[in-house]
C-alpha cells in the first residue's frame, strides 16, 4: 500500500468483525461483570440495556457519519467536515484519549496474556483462593515480568496494524471473533451446568428494584459507552474504512446487539459458576484475575476451562487494543506523511514507555499520586469517566446541531434497501437526549 493510499475494509463481514472487535473487550469481559456484581445484577442489566438502545446505538450511527463522510482520520475528518473551525480539537481529544487508555490497556491485556502462559503450564490450579490473590499481588507489583507481557502485547499489536487495515486488522478480526463467540458459549454452558447455577442465572436476570441505586444507573451508562468504543473518535477512524455498501444504522445495531450479548454471556459464565461454588459476585476489579483461577481450580478439567478463558479475553482484549491502536497510527501516517511501519514503530515505543510507567504504578511506583490516585488509575479514571463523556457529547452535538443534514440524509440512506425515514427523531437525540443524559452522567461521576 503506498502512502496515500488509505484502504478500506474490503467485506461487510470484515466491517462487521472489525467493529465488533473494537468493541468486545476487557470492557465486556472483565468489566461489564464486575460493574454488574457490584451494582445489584438485573437492575444494573436493564440501565444498561436502555443505554446501549437509546444512547449507543444513535451516537454509534453518528460516529460512523463523520467517518464515512470524511474518509479521514479523527482530526482531518473534522477539518474535512468543518473547516475553519475549532472543532478539530474534538478529533485531537479523540488521539489524545485513545493514547491515554492505551497506556493503561496495555497493562490489562499484558496480564491476561499472562494468565493465559501460566494456566497453559498449568502452574494456575491448585491454589485456596487467598493464594490466588497472593499470585495476582505478586504479579503485579513485580517490576520486570508484567513490563515484559506488556511490552510482548505492544509488539503483537504494532505488527498487525502495521500491516494495514485489510491484512492486519480485518483478517486477524474475522479469525479471532468467531473464535471467541465458540468460547464464550461452550464456557457458559458448562457454568450452568454447575450445580445450584440458577442462584447465579437469578442473580443476573430476576429484577430487585431495591438495588438500584442512582450511582449503579450512571455506572451503566459510562459502561454502555466504554464498551461500544465511543467518544474517542474509535468508530470514526474505523468507519473511514467503509465502503458505500455498509447501512450504517444497521451497522450499528448489530455491533450494539453482538456486544450487549457478549457482555450478558459473559456474565452467564461469571455468575452461575460463582454461585455455585459459594463466592461472593462484589469482588470488584479483581474478579476475573483473582476469583475465576479459583472457580476453575474447583472445577474437573480446570486447566482447560482456564486455558479457553484467558485465551477468549486475550482474543477479545487485543482486537480492541487495535482498534485505540488504528485512531493514533491513521492520525500519525496522515498528519506527519510517514509510512504505517515507522508510525507503529515509533508509537510502540511510546506506549511502551507510558505502559510500563503505569504497571509500575502497581509496585514501585506505588507511592506517586495524582490527587491520591496512581499512575493507572488516574489514566483509567481521566479516560473513563471524563474525557470519554465529553467526546460523547461533543459529537452528538456536532453531528447533531452543525453537520448539514443533507449530509446526515445520505449516508443513512446509503445502500439501506429501507428508507431511513425518523431523521428528525434522530437528530432531536443528538442535540438534546444524548448530550443531556450524558452530562448528567458526567457531573455525577465527578460529584461522587
Ligand atoms: N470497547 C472496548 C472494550 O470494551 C474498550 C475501548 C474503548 C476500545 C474505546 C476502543 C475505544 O474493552
Amino acid at each position: 500500500m503506498t502512502k496515500g493510499d488509505r484502504g478500506h475494509f474490503a467485506t461487510k463481514f470484515g466491517v462487521l468483525m472489525a467493529t465488533v472487535g473494537s468493541a468486545v473487550g476487557l470492557g465486556n469481559i472483565w468489566r461489564f461483570p464486575y460493574q454488574m456484581g457490584m451494582n445489584g445484577g438485573a437492575a444494573f442489566l436493564i440501565v444498561y440495556i436502555l443505554a446501549v438502545f437509546l444512547m449507543g446505538i444513535p451516537a454509534m450511527v453518528a460516529e460512523f457519519i463523520i467517518g464515512r463522510e470524511s474518509h479521514k482520520n479523527t482530526v482531518d475528518a473534522f477539518n474535512t467536515l468543518a473547516p475553519c473551525t475549532r472543532w478539530n480539537l474534538l478529533g485531537y481529544l479523540g488521539v489524545i484519549t485513545g493514547g491515554i487508555i492505551s497506556c493503561y490497556y496495555c497493562v490489562v491485556v499484558g496480564w491476561t496474556l499472562y494468565y493465559l502462559c501460566i494456566s497453559a503450564s498449568n502452574s494456575l490450579v491448585g491454589y485456596s483462593p487467598e493464594q490466588y490473590n497472593v499470585v495476582f499481588n505478586n504479579f503485579v507489583t513485580n517490576p520486570y515480568i508484567p513490563t515484559l507481557f506488556l511490552v510482548l502485547v505492544i509488539v503483537i499489536t504494532g505488527v498487525i496494524v502495521s500491516r494495514g487495515v485489510q491484512n492486519g486488522i480485518e483478517r486477524m478480526s474475522k479469525i479471532m471473533m468467531p473464535m471467541l463467540f465458540i468460547l464464550l458459549i461452550v464456557l457458559g454452558i458448562n457454568s450452568c451446568m454447575m450445580p445450584n447455577a440458577f442462584q447465579g442465572l437469578k442473580f443476573m436476570f430476576v429484577y430487585d428494584a431495591s438495588k438500584l441505586t442512582f450511582d449503579g444507573a450512571m455506572g451503566a451508562v459510562g459502561q454502555a459507552f466504554y464498551s461500544l468504543s465511543l467518544g474517542m473518535g474509535c468508530l470514526i477512524t474505523y468507519s473511514s474504512y467503509f465502503k458505500d455498501n455498509v447501512d450504517l444504522p444497521k451497522t450499528a445495531s448489530q455491533i450494539a446487539i453482538v456486544d450487549l450479548l457478549v457482555a450478558v454471556l459473559s456474565g452467564v459464565m461469571i455468575f452461575p459458576a460463582l454461585f455455585s461454588l459459594g463466592m461472593q459476585p462484589d469482588e470488584g476489579a479483581g474478579l476475573v484475575f483473582k476469583v475465576l483461577p479459583s472457580v476453575f481450580s474447583q472445577m474437573a478439567l480446570g486447566s482447560v476451562w482456564a486455558i479457553m478463558f484467558y485465551v477468549l479475553l486475550f482474543i477479545a482484549a487485543l482486537t480492541s487494543f487495535m482498534s485505540l491502536y488504528e485512531v493514533i497510527i491513521s492520525f500519525v501516517v496522515e498528519k506527519f506523511n510517514i509510512t504505517r511501519v515507522r508510525a507503529c514503530i515509533i508509537m510502540s515505543a511510546i506506549f511502551a514507555v507510558m505502559g510500563t510507567i503505569s504497571s509500575l504504578s502497581f509496585g514501585v511506583l506505588s507511592d506517586f499520586t495524582i490527587f491520591g490516585n496512581t499512575i493507572f488509575d488516574t489514566f483509567d479514571y481521566l479516560s473513563t469517566t471524563i474525557l470519554l463523556p465529553f467526546g460523547g457529547i461533543f459529537t452528538s452535538l456536532f453531528v447533531g446541531w452543525r453537520l448539514d443534514k443533507k449530509v446526515i440524509n445520505t449516508q443513512l440512506n446509503i445502500n439501506s434497501p429501507f428508507k431511513f425515514k425518523a431523521i428528525k427523531v434522530y437528530i432531536f437525540f443528538l442535540r438534546f437526549i444524548i448530550p443531556i443524559a450524558i452530562l448528567t452522567m458526567f457531573v455525577f461521576s465527578i460529584v461522587n
